[in-house]
């Protein structure tokens, strides 16, 4: 018989994911943590993924980009040069990439993850994946990534941020809840969100590769930031309110292991607000974070 801790967790384990004989972590509801500031919610979310692949050496991770992760990266950045976490097996496949846009440009997110991350750490450059948004085919490379994902043996661990509209990855309000790799033409407001990164509304590319929601569905785990109080009321929508697909995010609530990391402002608006602090309180050691 399986020990006590690995048959309890919120209704038991799948063991979808699961190494053998590693603890079962499935939750049975989103797990909301809310942390005083942004800057402890990356410290927090950069431990998870360091847990991870702590806990398995070529881990896949599926990587975002943004404002939101800046820090966590940081902080991926120290862990590696301090104490010594080692990306040498793992394995990365980002969520987007704008249409049209080489990996030498600047805005480009490919540019974005070798400055941010991977130029920092000891990872292997051919393990890095981001969509091709200059492909000559761009349903072929779509098909193609997700071809690579399945290849790589899925995705271990997904990080996410989210927009202001509900978005993720660069899935806007009303694409299929189930939709795979594909391209999708950026709504006005990412595109104005965004701009003050890019640098110029006008030049911005209007379209870009994204994994679907079925892919990110597909990740064993989820881990999405979202910080400060721009993201509130897509913080109710992707929490408590219905599932929808002009909510994008609302698509996490049917993920049985779905991890949501809150600033005091974020969460600010949620309705069982306190409920989710008493659960983190009440939570049994193996079952906190991570
Ligand atoms: C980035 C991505 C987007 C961002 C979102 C939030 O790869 O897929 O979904 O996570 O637009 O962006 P920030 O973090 O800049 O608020």
């Amino acid at each position: 018989m399986k020990p006590w801790r690995e048959r309890c967790v919120n209704g038991g384990d799948t063991g979808r994911g699961l190494a053998p004989g590693a603890p079962a972590r499935q939750h049975g509801a989103m797990e909301v943590l809310i942390q005083n500031d942004a800057e402890s919610g990356c410290v927090l979310g950069a431990k998870v993924i360091a847990r991870q692949v702590r806990d398995k050496p070529d881990a896949v991770l599926g990587l975002a980009t943004g404002r939101t992760p800046l820090r966590l990266y940081q902080e991926l950045i120290r862990l590696h040069r301090d104490e010594g976490l080692d990306f040498s097996r793992v394995t990365t496949f980002n969520l987007d990439e704008y249409v049209g846009l080489p990996a030498t440009h600047d805005q480009s997110y490919r540019w974005f993850m070798r400055e941010h991350l991977f130029r920092h750490i000891n990872i292997d450059p051919r393990r890095t994946h981001v969509p091709d948004g200059t492909a000559a085919d761009l349903h072929a490379e779509c098909r193609d990534y997700e071809r690579r994902i399945a290849d790589a043996g899925g995705i271990d661990l997904q990080l996410l941020g989210l927009g202001r509209n509900g978005h993720i990855g660069f899935n806007e309000p009303t694409g299929s809840l189930r939709s795979r790799t594909w391209i999708k033409i950026l709504s006005e407001q990412t595109l104005r969100d965004n701009s003050g990164v890019f640098g110029d509304f006008a030049a911005m590319p209007r379209h870009a590769i994204t994994m679907g929601i079925g892919t990110i569905l597909d990740a064993r785990r989820v881990l999405l930031l979202a910080f400060g109080p721009t993201k509130v009321r897509a913080v109710v929508d992707m929490v408590e309110g219905p599932l929808a697909a002009v909510c994008p995010a609302s698509a996490l609530q049917l993920h049985p292991r779905a991890t949501v990391v809150l600033d005091e402002a974020s969460a600010a608006a949620l309705r069982f607000l306190d409920h989710y602090r008493w659960i983190d309180r009440h939570k049994l050691d193996w079952q906190k974070h991570g």
